[in-house]
């Protein structure tokens, strides 16, 4: 077969057969999308779509928790550098400075809402920890290691006492392009699969809105090995970049330095092994016993997550003792670990470990995506009507390393103001163009080899060869996009797993140095001329990286 670097340019699914209208339709159902709509629904009437249940997204699997300063010792300053620091020369201060100095009053709203953070020692205060790359202790937790379960079940409930009206199963397939009385491109709303509990397609229709906001989380799922559950497959920014819209930073892929090793042939959702552990005082030892982050970086195993991760990855590359695919985390010094890390005894007691007397195997795997579709923290993009806020979106806020516990609050912050801002204003009516594309599609059976490209040469550490490997493998699974194929829910995520994977690769080809979370083994260190985004656009389904 041909390899082909043309992807899909629409979803192929059935003709729709209804439609309906509403002012604001909200594509996907974690932190950012749940915020947004509990800030628009006083005002506004809103459909939540999302193609699973409610809280199938990251948002109920994140463990650490949420950053904001709220110690009296710490200062919104500490955060700021910290947030520079970690993101490598790529943040944008701006952003950066809103999302700091509003994080703490998005934490009391989420109290206000209900959420139960778990307490500090003296009371009336919240009990606050360490991850990687903080300077103060800032990390709200709730239920030790639930944090995400919290938040999620503080806006899952919020969202239908307000009366959102909240669709699942309802895979959001393209947007349907309009033009506005003064001849702009823009959003007319949504073209949407109902599929059944099987992922098969029931009926197609539209849902016609003044504003679509994308919330649809990140793509780790395009990775073999990821900490992110089944559902998060990219398909918001795959549905952003077939509407014309631009991402950017696409190639920085934060991996989580430690989820569970569980066999060097272990693929999907790994638990994840917070690092609160390690801000709690555990440390990382390779197989011979020796420190992994001693003399590395000042900060040692608290060090930012990208530094962690290559640390590790690199350990791991030299085999001490013959172990060449984990690490081991020492939490046995880690006093009450049961009673603080709930989530995480339960996952090494199932793998058959005491983390209290033993040590746990860990390693790398995609956790999180640092770039997304170009927006401002309010969410707006270059297309008119069309929003993108939470992982989906790429603000500036995490450059090219998150720092850890800044998304949740980036979620909630950033939804709640496009939520606010439409409040205040909806886009202007439009009508709708004549812009329909033939759609295809790749089989879902494609994804096992898109994955697995993807870990083995997209990884951590990355080489010229293997970046051109990936290139050739997903341009011959390009080769296979057909009309023909069946609609399902597998193979639109198929198909969006592919849009993303190809650009990520363009992109992380056409960076040549080492910066963040994108390390190439040729170029070992940043370079100035590099100090800049690579954007990314699909034309007429070719991915194009500037
Ligand atoms: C963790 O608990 O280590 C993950 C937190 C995060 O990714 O922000």
């Amino acid at each position: 077969m041909l390899a082909n670097n043309r992807v899909p340019r629409a979803l192929a699914a059935p003709e729709p057969t209804w439609s309906v209208e509403t002012d604001v339709v909200i594509l996907g159902s974690g932190a950012a999308g749940l915020s947004a709509a509990l800030a628009l629904r006083p005002v506004r009437e809103v459909v939540l779509v999302t193609k699973d249940t409610l809280d199938a997204g990251s948002t109920n699997w994140a463990q650490g928790g949420l950053a904001a300063v709220l110690d009296p010792n710490d200062s919104l300053e500490n955060h700021v550098s910290d947030t520079l620091e970690a993101g490598a020369g790529l943040c944008d201060e701006e952003a950066v400075r809103t999302l700091v100095t509003e994080a703490p009053t998005a934490i009391r709203y989420l109290m206000e809402l209900g959420a139960a953070f778990d307490p500090g020692e003296s009371s009336g205060e919240i009990a606050l920890t360490r991850e990687g790359g903080h300077s103060h202790r800032r990390i709200v937790h709730a239920g030790g290691d639930q944090s995400g379960a919290e938040v999620q079940r503080t806006l899952d409930e919020s969202v239908r006492l307000a009366g959102v009206q909240v669709v699942e199963r309802a895979f959001a397939l393209d947007v349907v392009i309009g033009e506005t009385a003064s001849g702009q491109r823009a959003v007319a709303g949504v073209k949407v699969a109902m599929l059944d509990r099987n992922g098969g397609v029931q009926s197609v229709g539209i849902v016609y809105a003044r504003a679509v906001i994308v919330a649809t989380g990140g793509y780790g799922q395009v990775y073999a090995s990821t900490s992110n559950p089944p559902a998060v497959t990219g398909d918001g920014i795959a549905l952003a970049l077939r509407a014309g819209v631009e991402a950017a930073d696409l190639e920085f892929i934060q991996f989580h330095p430690t989820v569970l090793w569980s066999g060097s042939e272990a693929t999907g959702q790994q638990a994840l092994i917070s690092e609160a552990v390690r801000g709690e005082g555990a440390i990382l030892l390779d197989a011979a016993g020796q420190r992994v982050m001693k003399g590395v970086h000042p900060q040692e195993d608290l060090a930012p997550r990208d530094v962690v991760a290559s640390a590790i990855s690199r350990r791991m590359a030299e085999s001490p003792a013959g172990v060449s695919d984990h690490v081991y985390l020492d939490a046995r010094r880690i006093e009450n670990f049961e009673e603080r890390f709930p989530s995480i005894t339960a996952s090494c007691n199932a793998a058959g470990i005491d983390p209290t007397s033993e040590l746990i195997p860990v390693a790398p795997a995609a956790h999180y995506v640092c770039g997304g579709v170009k927006a401002s923290l309010n969410g707006e993009t270059s297309l008119a009507g069309f929003f993108v806020v939470g992982e989906a979106a790429c603000t500036g806020v995490h450059g090219a390393n998150r720092l850890a516990s800044n998304s949740l609050t980036e979620g909630v912050v950033a939804g709640t103001r496009v939520g606010r801002a439409l409040s205040w204003e909806l886009p202007a009516k439009v009508t709708v163009s004549d812009e329909d594309v033939d759609g295809e599609l790749i089989d879902s059976y494609h994804r096992a080899a898109l994955r697995s490209a993807m870990s083995r040469y997209v990884g951590v550490l990355r080489t010229p060869e293997g970046l051109e490997s990936a290139a050739r493998i997903l341009g011959t699974l390009a080769s296979n996009a057909s009309a023909d194929v069946v609609p399902t829910r597998k193979a639109f995520e198929a198909t969006n797993m592919l849009t993303i994977a190809m650009a990520v690769v363009e992109a992380a080809r056409t960076r040549e140095e080492s910066r963040g979370c994108h390390r190439r083994t040729d170029f070992d260190a940043p370079s100035r001329q590099w100090l800049r985004h690579l954007t990314c656009r699909l034309v007429d389904g070719k991915v194009e990286v500037k």
